[in-house]
This record gives C-alpha cells, structure tokens and sequence, in this order.
C-alpha cells in the first residue's frame, strides 16, 4: 500500500466517502443508509475539519473533527476503506490529527460502538481510554462507549 496524502476533504471526494462509509459497519449495523451519509456529507459537513487520506490517489479514509468538545476536541467520524483496512491507515490518519488536537487542547475525544470490537483494540493500542458506556445510544440494546486521549489535566491545581 502507498499512501499518496493525507489532505482536507474535497467536493470530488464526496461520492467515494459515501461509499467508504455506506459499505461498512459499525455504520451499517447502526442504521446509517447511503441516503443518510449523502446527507451528511452535502453540503461538505460544515464547522470540522475534515481530511481524507488517498491511497494510490484513491479516497481510501476520512476522518473529521470538531473543536471544542468537553476541554477537548471531538474525533466525530474515522473511516478506512474495507480494501485499506488493517495496513497502518487509520493509525496514520490519527498520528496526523493528534499533533493538531493536542497542539491546541488537552483531550481527543471518540466514540465506539460496544460491539465493534476491533476498533476498541485499535483505540486502546493508540492510547485511548474507555471512559464509559451510553446505553442504548443510537440503537436499543447496544452502547456507545466515549473515549477519551489525554496529554494531562487541563489546569493546574492551586
Ligand atoms: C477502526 C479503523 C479506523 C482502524 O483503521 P485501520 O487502518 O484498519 O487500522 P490500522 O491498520 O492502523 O491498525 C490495525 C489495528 O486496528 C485493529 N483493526 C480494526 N479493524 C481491523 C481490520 N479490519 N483488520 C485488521 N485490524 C483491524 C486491530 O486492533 C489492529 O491491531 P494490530 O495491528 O495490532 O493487529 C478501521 O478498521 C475502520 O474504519 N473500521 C470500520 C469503521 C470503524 O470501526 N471506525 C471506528 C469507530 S467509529
């Protein structure tokens, strides 16, 4: 796998983030339709940032962040292609925005899905913690877990 780039999203990158996302779970199993990520991505999700990473030129991740989140930024959406998937991309894709976050804030918050279970161990290798569960969040009998990365307390104590 060559990596090309990783670059803020673009309007002609809109249909093959639908797809990445439309194609895949945990999404799917949470009930997210292609009508809904076209949706979501039309206009351009407004007030994140969002990248995509490009694989051979090709939209192989998207991952987008909103600012301001609990002392923290919030890791809104990450996303690797099914065909880029377990080759480094998403630990890239977060080691290009954890210098950003923490530049700027103290925590990179997430969420994961309980029963995504190799996305917690993908959050838990890259420092996350599992700060705890939301039951019945987007469906019934299922949570979601809030994740929390720190680079320390956001003051300091008098
Ligand atoms: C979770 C996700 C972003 C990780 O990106 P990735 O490029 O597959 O991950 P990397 O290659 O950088 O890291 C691999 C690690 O992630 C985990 N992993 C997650 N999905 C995996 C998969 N399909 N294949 C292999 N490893 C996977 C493993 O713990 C693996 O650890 P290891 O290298 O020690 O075996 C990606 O798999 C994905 O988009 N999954 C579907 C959507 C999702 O769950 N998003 C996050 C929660 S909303």
């Amino acid at each position: 796998m060559s990596l090309s780039t990783i670059r803020p999203m673009q309007q002609e990158d809109r249909d093959a983030v639908v797809q990445l996302l439309a194609d895949s779970d945990p999404w799917k199993t949470l009930g997210y339709t292609g009508a809904d990520w076209n949706r979501i991505f039309s206009p351009l999700p407004q007030g994140r940032e969002a990248l995509v990473a490009l694989v051979d030129g090709k939209v192989a991740g998207i991952a987008l962040i909103r600012e301001k989140f609990l002392l923290g930024d919030y890791l809104e959406l990450l996303g690797v292609a099914s065909w880029a998937r377990g080759q480094g991309l998403g630990g890239l894709l977060l080691g290009h925005i954890e210098p950003l976050v923490f530049e700027r804030t103290k925590n990179l918050f997430a969420c994961v899905s309980d029963f995504n279970a190799p996305a917690r161990a993908f959050y838990k290798k890259h420092g996350f913690q599992e700060v705890g569960p939301m039951p019945d969040f987007l469906i019934p009998g299922s949570a979601e877990l809030l994740l929390r990365k720190t680079a320390g307390p956001a003051r300091s104590r008098n």
